[in-house]
């Protein structure tokens, strides 16, 4: 583990912590490990931001650290007993709120206070407060649907404070709201929190957002998928240093891009000096694609091509005008089919990727059929068992069923969409989408 170097404000005292936290989802026959012997401290004084590809089971975790659902084996400890039921020490933001149309925003507020053992008076006294303190209190009386996004996630962010929380677990809160509402938001949380106007003594949030996570908290992690673990911890920037974008941000930004666009790798392979939470699972048995269009991910090859096919990351992010987010896939993508890397926070093509790049329509189908065929492993065995089959026809569900061994129905679908849609496109093989089936075509 990579050794913290806290915040003056962080106390040794550990809120919640996780130990050896595992989740099966699923049957008894088929079970899909989703969090594989987790272990998390959160201390006192701390904001801890998560990190991981979809999927890997980040919100699953929050779930059992808040007591909402409980871990297949391992434990969480609240203030160090054994946690029984849910947690009412913890509140938690989700990305959406499920506001209540019929009542007031006041009144949704208050529904925050409806497990605990409060009087009506006290009740509206405290979500009064909490609505003023989020910066809504002109709006107490109005209803949901009067509410832009931004205000909406304000109620859901009183309903989680009114409850005077120990701890804080926020679900990507940011992620739905457009880009100038969540910097208010995200500028305005982090000033009731570091300037103590609310008594949340610790902040874990989940984020997709490598900027947001670095320039808000004190720790990162971040977690691989199939199964979700940790797969690396980081320290944060200083206080004052965040936010800026200087040298020691852009750093701590590359350094886990880079951990996040090479997904098998073992971190401390990536990074010398670091060592890996919890090593990776030797040899995966399948890989997982970033659902892409074809499109997007040519444009994202023609336009790195145009930047010299080689450039540092978060410049590439700003020169295409893409957030971090939209980025990462791309890289992944482009790295799976071997046409790109991701090498000391630079984002490159390959040879392969800048021929690509600059071919014509034809020869780019030709390049793609020869590294969809060579890196992309369920591709290669579709086409395989399509060219076995009788009548070289297979059903969509075929496949499916077997990828669902591996993912959620959801993410199986997900995959094999993907997979036909490169397939497709290199000309691999044909979609008849009235039957659902995969076949060859003729010739
Ligand atoms: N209640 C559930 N039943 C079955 N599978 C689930 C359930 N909740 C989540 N999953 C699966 O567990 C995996 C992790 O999901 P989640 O925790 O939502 O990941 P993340 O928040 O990192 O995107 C996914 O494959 C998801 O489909
Ligand atoms: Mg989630």
């Amino acid at each position: 583990m990579i050794v913290n170097d806290f915040g003056a404000r962080v106390g040794q005292r550990v809120l919640l912590s996780a130990r050896g936290v595992s989740k099966y989802f699923g049957n008894a026959k088929d079970n899909i490990l989703v969090l594989d012997n987790v272990g998390l401290d959160l201390h006192d004084g701390e904001f801890v931001a998560l990190l991981g590809p979809s999927g890997s089971g980040k919100s699953t975790f929050l779930r059992i650290l808040a007591g909402l659902i409980q871990p297949s084996s391992g434990e969480i400890f609240a203030d160090g007993a054994p946690l029984r039921g849910t947690n009412p020490q913890v509140a938690m933001v989700f990305q959406s709120f499920a506001l209540y149309p019929w009542l007031t925003v006041l009144q949704n507020v208050e529904l925050g206070l409806l497990a605990t053992r409060v009087s009506t008076e006290d009740r509206r006294e405290r979500s009064l407060r909490a609505t003023d303190m989020i910066g809504l209190d002109g709006s107490a009386d109005d209803y949901p649907k009067e509410l832009s996004g931004g205000m909406k996630q304000r109620v859901g962010f009183a309903r989680a404070l009114v409850v005077e929380p120990e701890v804080l677990l926020m679900d990507e809160p940011f992620s739905a709201l457009d880009v100038l509402t969540a910097e208010n938001l995200r500028h305005e949380m982090l000033e009731l929190w570091r300037e103590r106007k609310i008594p949340t003594r610790a902040i874990l949030m989940v984020t997709h957002n490598i900027a947001e996570a670095v320039g808000m908290a004190d720790r990162l992690l971040v977690f691989g998928a199939n199964p979700g673990r940790i797969r690396a911890e980081l320290p944060g920037l200083p206080f004052d240093a965040r936010g800026r974008r200087d040298g020691a941000q852009t750093n701590l930004v590359d350094t886990v891009y880079l951990i996040m666009t090479n997904p098998n790798e073992d971190v401390a392979r990536l990074l010398p000096g670091a060592r890996s939470v919890q090593e990776p699972v030797p040899s995966q048995p399948y890989q997982v694609l970033p659902h892409l269009s074809i499109d997007d991910l040519t444009g994202f090859l023609e336009r790195l091509q145009r930047l010299g096919g080689r450039e540092d990351l978060y410049k590439a992010a700003h020169e295409l005008q893409m957030s971090a987010d939209e980025l990462l896939p791309l890289a992944e993508a482009a790295d799976i089919l071997g046409m790109g890397d991701v090498e000391q926070g630079d984002v490159l093509l390959t040879e392969t990727g800048q021929r690509f790049a600059t071919a014509d329509v034809l020869e780019r189908k030709e390049i793609f059929r020869n590294q969809a065929l060579a890196n992309v492993a369920l591709i290669r065995q579709i086409k395989g068992e399509l060219e076995a089959a009788p009548d070289h026809r297979i059903s969509e569900e075929t496949f499916r069923t077997r990828l669902e061994r591996s993912f959620s129905p959801e993410e199986a679908r997900r995959q094999l969409d993907t997979a036909i849609d490169w397939g497709r496109y290199g000309e691999l093989f044909a979609f008849d989408d009235n039957a659902g089936e995969l076949f060859l075509e003729e010739g």
